[in-house]
């Protein structure tokens, strides 16, 4: 709650016929915004005090502010607990702006541990986001340069501290790459050096998930199959960009169409193809704290798509095992979009659109992080029980996000348009009540930073 909110909050009055929901009527002088917290009471103590969150409010230049809100809890009598699964009807109360102890009792209530930065209105009022209800999927979405990889850093850090949830980073700008190095403002902090005792994999991706590779289907294409498992047998150890002609060599039916199927896919001189490193699907079955895989460096973008594939292929066969893991996608466009314009695009889609619908119960949770909602495939989008949205002036995105997360009072999605890099909605489960938040700084360092414009020294300055 902001400060004009809670200095003249105190005469606006509310009433409730539902146990639900509240109306209010602010005081001409009153300002407040939709998400701030409230404290209902009842005049003269005359029923219990309850804390609601304001939903929408309406306002006309030199009028009086009114709208709606919803209750989410009842105080105790000491207003020192709030119990969340009672409300109750009234007739009439004050409504007066929750403050930092009461906000505090609804966090605590829900388990929300993970400190994530400050209430936007009330630098002084910790946001903190629910560690457990990361079992769901996550979308995550904001326009370019909201600040969505730096505050999805904030989170993954706080969920490296706070729990023991594997995760595994698609990272496609090199963004994670440095995240077991403390950030260089100021000495290390118990945090940081939390954060520095876990388990962090940086994987430079020389990945042999073959099958994955030239997707082949052990039964559809048992000879090439049968071929492939003993690649270096058949054709011995030989350059990648050697295989087709040693393949060609050996002149059976099967390597000739195995051959073929490398030379359509274009595959022979990926970088993903080569090397004896362990591979990734190895690296993650031990599961540590988090894999970071890098996928920036490779020259080609189908590279990228046939790491995910084997990724989540191998991840999707070992589902029966439950063990859970966190898959967090940035830039998760590049992976979804509806309109997948290859047929690696579609393998690599559909296998996301099976683990948005599916995954959930075997423990593994989709963080997909995007710039615009619309170029997520929708069945995708629809199964993310919570949302992080950061700042984002499309109008046609805002009602997309309205229509999918229905959720969030639409006038708090609609404060995105306003935000300013580093401000976030969070709503859905993660969070006790839908939060406008400023986030927190990221206590190790980011790799992919925007890169400044060079300027030249102003005319008559000295150049050193
Ligand atoms: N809360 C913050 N505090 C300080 N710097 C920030 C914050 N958020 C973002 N930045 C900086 O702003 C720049 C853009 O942020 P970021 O890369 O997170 O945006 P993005 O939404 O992921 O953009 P894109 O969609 O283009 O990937 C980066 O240089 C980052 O360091
Ligand atoms: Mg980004």
């Amino acid at each position: 709650m902001n400060d004009v909110a809670s200095a003249s909050l105190a005469g606006a009055v509310a009433a409730s016929i539902d146990g639900r929901h509240f109306q209010f009527a602010g005081t001409s002088d009153v300002m407040f915004e939709p998400g701030g917290l409230v404290v209902l009471r009842a005049p003269g103590g005359a029923g219990p005090a309850q804390l609601g969150q304001v939903e929408d409010v309406r306002f006309e230049l030199g009028g009086v502010p009114h709208g709606s809100g919803r209750i989410l809890g009842l105080l105790s009598a000491d207003e020192r607990d709030l119990d969340l699964r009672v409300s109750v009807a009234f007739p009439s109360a004050a409504l007066q702006a929750a403050d930092a102890r009461t906000t505090e009792l609804l966090y605590r209530a829900q388990a929300a541990t993970l400190p994530i930065g400050s209430f936007l209105a009330s630098p002084d009022i910790p946001a903190r986001l629910v560690a457990q209800r990361f079992n769901r999927h996550t979308f995550w979405c904001g326009q370019s340069g909201s600040g969505k990889t730096y505050a999805l850093g904030v989170v993954l850090e706080q969920l490296l501290i706070h729990t023991a949830l594997p995760m595994v980073i698609f990272d496609p700008n090199a963004d994670f790459v440095q995240m077991r190095q403390s950030h260089p403002s100021g000495p290390a902090t118990d945090a940081q050096r939390a954060l520095s005792e876990r388990d962090i994999r940086f994987v430079d991706l020389s990945l042999r998930s073959k099958t994955a590779v030239v997707r082949l289907d052990p039964l559809q294409d048992r000879a090439e199959h049968n071929l492939l498992m003993h690649l270096g047998e058949s054709v011995g150890l030989i350059e990648p960009a050697m295989v087709v002609s040693r393949l060609l060599e050996l002149d059976t039916p099967a390597a000739r169409s195995f051959a073929a199927r490398i030379e359509n896919l274009r595959v022979t001189d990926w970088s993903v193809w080569a090397g004896k490193l362990q591979p990734v699907t190895d690296i993650l079955d031990t599961r540590p704290d988090a894999t970071v895989l890098d996928l920036g460096g490779f020259a080609s973008p189908e590279e990228s798509l046939v790491v995910a594939l084997a990724v989540l292929d191998d991840l999707w066969e070992k589902r029966a095992q439950r063990r859970p893991l966190l898959i967090v996608i940035d830039e998760a466009h590049n992976f979804c979009a509806p309109d997948a314009p290859s047929p690696l695009h579609v393998a690599v889609r559909d296998r996301l659109v099976q683990i948005a619908a599916e995954g959930r119960k075997f423990g593994l949770w989709l963080l997909l992080a995007t710039q615009r909602p619309s170029r997520v495939h929708p069945s995708i989008m629809s199964q993310c029980d919570n949302l992080a949205l950061m700042k984002m002036t499309s109008p046609a995105d805002l009602a997309q996000l309205a229509t999918v997360f229905g959720f969030v009072p639409p006038a708090m999605l609609a404060r995105a348009a306003r935000f300013k890099q580093g401000e976030a909605l969070f709503a859905g489960g993660f969070v006790p009540a839908p939060t406008v938040a400023s986030m927190g700084p990221r206590l190790t360092r980011e790799g992919g930073a925007d890169v400044g414009v060079p300027l030249r020294p102003a005319p008559g300055s000295r150049s050193e």
